[in-house]
């Protein structure tokens, strides 16, 4: 019954937030380039940003404790290395890396960020986030099914 609760939030989990990612990737950010007004582009994303990140950062947690559970269950091998391992990349950017990131691209003292060149650059990296995470999925279901 544990193992099986722990797989459906596992999965649950990884369905809210790469779904989340996977919206602002394909959704979000063509909205934003499409925009002129720098200004209005910042809130934009700022917006997105701020509401996505609370849910992004709690899925991260249920996926890693429920992914921590489905190995004393099913053991470690090297599907679970990788998806722990991209894992680990998300844990970084959304507990850390991304907030130095950001007051790099937004915050350039004494001259005016060219606000298309940094959503154009936000968004190439939402692209590699999204392929690394299609490939934790490959991972799991390699792990689990094959
Ligand atoms: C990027 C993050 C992750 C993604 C996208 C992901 C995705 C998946 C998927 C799709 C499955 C297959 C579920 C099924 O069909 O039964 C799975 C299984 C599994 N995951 Fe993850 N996972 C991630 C992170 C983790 C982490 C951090 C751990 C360990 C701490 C972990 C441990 C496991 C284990 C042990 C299974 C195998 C369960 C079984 O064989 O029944 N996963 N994962």
């Amino acid at each position: 019954m544990l193992y099986i609760t722990a797989l459906i939030v596992h999965v649950i989990s990884i369905v809210v937030w790469i779904g989340g990612v996977a919206f602002v990737t394909l959704v979000t950010f063509p909205m934003i380039r499409r925009e002129n007004n720098s200004l209005e582009q910042v809130m934009m994303f700022q917006g997105v940003e701020h509401r996505f990140a609370l849910i992004a950062k709690s899925m991260v947690i249920l996926v890693g404790l429920s992914g921590l559970y489905l190995i004393l269950e099913k053991g470690m091998d090297a599907g679970v290395w990788l998806m722990i391992f991209i894992w680990s990349f998300y844990a970084a950017l959304l507990f850390g890396l991304e907030k130095i990131i950001f007051e790099k691209l937004f915050s350039k003292p004494g001259e005016k960020a060219d606000m298309n060149k940094v959503f154009a650059l936000l968004q190439g990296f939402h692209w590699i986030v999204l392929a690394l995470s299609f490939l934790a999925i490959g991972a799991g279901l390699w792990t689990a099914h094959y």
